[in-house]
């Protein structure tokens, strides 16, 4: 018997991936699950970044392999996307690597400043993929609470109170995903003194920028931010992009050379197709920004319809491509997912997978087609809970 390593030992698969293969096997039996728990965009790319793969495939050398960094026009069109849409600067030749979805670059970074030991801030509730990665490198996770009461946002007074001594890295993630919550600038600025002060690096994962978030930030507009925040951003949501794999991460030249040292030993470079692409992408207007976020908008009223007929509250000031809700007092999150799920072919994303302060809430998505969101209305009119 072969054994598994012992740094799988508290990392478990992946809640999508085992839960979308019970939604499979549910279609299997004849059963009309309407899925509005992934935030995977259903719209398409802009025709100019398909048409710009298009062309590229029959470029010589387009499937060769690929610089590690990117090439120089997909760093040049990050670099112009940055200073337009944040007004940050970033030397196009040593502060951006671009990577094959913001993904990977979790894995990247913790590799490359995490020692078997270090800790990490982690967010509770929060992406689950920090926690699964820490636990990968044989990192030691502490979960940080981000609440309602607070916004969603880290309470310091509660951080001061941790032993932070071997504390390598926070990860924030704003506009934040599950709960939509939107860190201002100021919120921004508090994060950097505390980084400054305990010497840690904060990796702001914000690929929920540009929907429905009227002022896209980043935590680089802080003055000094280079010195401890990178950022990770992404095309996925920003240009419906999420099966093409391409983001990137941003910042301090030396960091950045050192998450290189890792990733130029695990790929060979991007397709360079994909890049084309996205070089595109980083060209648009204001108006595909503008399209978008319409149709989101639309989804997202007939989203607060179903929580109201699930008796759920929200809140409507908030950023993203989810709708977060907290479920009547005493009503558990995967109980109810599974019984709609069940009894209403339904998929919906229960709170307690992105953490145990996710208990209480249920997350849809806004990447499903308000036809299909009328008819889990119409599903859900019948089920009062
Ligand atoms: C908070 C957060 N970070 C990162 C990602 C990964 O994005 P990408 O497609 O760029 O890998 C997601 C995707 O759902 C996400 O929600």
């Amino acid at each position: 018997m072969i054994t598994k390593a012992d740094r799988l030992n508290d990392v478990k698969e992946y809640y999508f991936s085992k839960k979308l293969r019970e939604v499979a096997a549910l279609r299997n039996e004849g059963k009309p699950v309407i899925n509005i728990a992934i935030g995977s965009p259903d719209l398409n790319p802009p025709k100019s970044v398909i048409n710009a793969i298009k062309t590229a495939v029959d470029i010589p050398n387009a499937h060769q392999y690929q610089s590690y960094q990117g090439i120089p026009e997909l760093r040049e069109g990050i670099s112009n996307f940055y200073k337009d849409k944040y007004k940050v600067i970033l030397n196009a030749n040593s502060e951006i690597l671009p990577l094959m979805g913001s993904k990977e670059g979790i894995m990247h970074i913790s590799l490359a400043f995490l020692n078997k030991g270090d800790k990490v801030l982690i967010p509770n509730p929060g992406y689950p993929t920090y926690a699964s990665v820490t636990n990968l490198v044989e990192a030691e996770s502490i979960l940080y609470n981000l609440n309602d009461a607070n916004n969603w946002l880290p309470n310091f007074e509660e951080l001061e109170k941790e032993d932070l001594k071997n504390v390598k890295i926070m990860w924030i993630n704003y506009p934040h995903m599950p709960t939509g919550a939107v860190a201002s600038k100021e919120d921004f600025k508090q994060l950097i003194t505390f980084a400054k002060k305990h010497q840690i690096l904060i990796v702001n994962d914000n690929p929920y920028s540009f929907i429905l978030n009227e002022k896209p930030l980043s935590i680089l507009e802080v003055e000094g931010a280079k010195e401890v925040a990178i950022e990770l951003n992404s095309l996925s949501k920003t240009f419906n992009m999420a099966g093409w794999r391409v983001g990137m991460v941003v910042g301090d030249a030396e960091i950045i050379k050192t998450i290189l040292q890792v990733k130029s030993n695990m790929d060979s470079g991007m397709f360079y197709g994909i890049q084309k692409g996205a070089v595109e992408a980083f060209k648009l207007s204001k108006d595909w920004f503008k399209s978008q976020n319409e149709i989101y908008e639309e989804r997202r009223s007939l989203v607060w319809e179903i929580f109201d007929s699930l008796n759920c509250t929200y809140n409507k000031n908030i950023g993203g491509l989810f709708v977060w809700a907290k479920l009547p007092e005493g009503i558990k999150s995967e109980e109810i997912t599974d019984e709609l799920l069940y009894t209403k072919n339904v998929f919906i994303t229960p709170g307690t997978i992105f953490g145990s302060n996710g208990e209480g809430y249920i997350r849809a998505s806004l990447c499903v087609d308000k036809n299909v969101l009328t008819e889990v209305l119409n599903r859900l009119t019948t089920v009062k809970i």
